[in-house]
């Protein structure tokens, strides 16, 4: 199984950007995990398109993972498509028609993914296993870096992997070089790491270490 480190541009220099998205593409990272936050479905505020967008004009050769959450992505699914977003994962626990706002991500020519809060039934995301390119297991409370890993995450991953052995697993919030071992081998393959990549003394060992070992 092919592992990626997602780092994710929220735990980095918010005074500059662009040089935070420079430090992901000389780790050697491949994808740029980047937050989307509306205020109501997470008490925090985070990055509209317009920020996709510029950092997607840096051209650096980075794969645009989007993480909506919002109590209504519906509204914006277009404008992110149109910003330059690669994949575009909303939360199961929005408050939309899941299933059209899945499809309408695959008809603007994205890859899709499905979210999922640590106190939801996993079995929210059974009927749309099949369609998505992606499920995103959220490994903290949404809405801020720096917290600490819930456990029982790892039990998420394992029954997503079990029903479907190909979708990518994404585990986001709380990943160290500690427990990321542990998710890779219940069947997660895409690691969002940010206070983890940001604080590592060397970025490019923390990503190696990580997709390599
Ligand atoms: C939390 C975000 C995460 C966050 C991860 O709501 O979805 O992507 O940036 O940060 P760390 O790795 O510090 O937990
Ligand atoms: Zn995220």
């Amino acid at each position: 199984m092919k592992i990626t480190v997602a780092p994710s541009i929220l735990a980095g220099n918010l005074t500059d950007l662009r040089s935070s998205v420079i430090q992901i593409r000389e780790s050697g990272a491949r994808w740029l995990h980047i937050d989307v936050m509306d205020g109501y479905f997470v008490p925090n505020l985070a990055f509209g398109p317009q920020v996709v967008r510029a950092l997607t004009d840096c051209e650096l050769d980075l794969f645009f993972d989007v993480h909506l959450m919002l109590d209504h992505p519906e509204y914006f699914l277009k404008q992110f498509a149109e910003a330059g977003a690669d994949l575009i994962s909303i939360h199961v626990e929005s408050l939309c028609p899941i299933a059209e706002a899945l499809q309408a991500i695959r008809s603007f020519g994205k890859q899709v993914g499905l979210a999922i809060n640590p106190e939801t039934a996993i079995e929210k995301i059974f009927p749309h296993l099949d369609f998505v390119d992606l499920v995103l297991v959220m490994g903290v409370h949404p809405g801020f870096c720096g917290q600490k890993f819930i456990k029982s995450s790892l039990e998420k991953i394992e029954m997503i992997r079990k029903k479907n052995p190909t979708v990518k697993i994404e585990i986001d919030g709380g990943i160290h070089l500690d427990n990321a071992r542990l998710c890779i081998q219940r069947g997660a393959d895409v690691l969002v790491a940010g206070t983890s990549f940001f604080g590592a003394s060397d970025p490019r060992k923390f990503v190696q270490q990580i997709e390599h070992e």
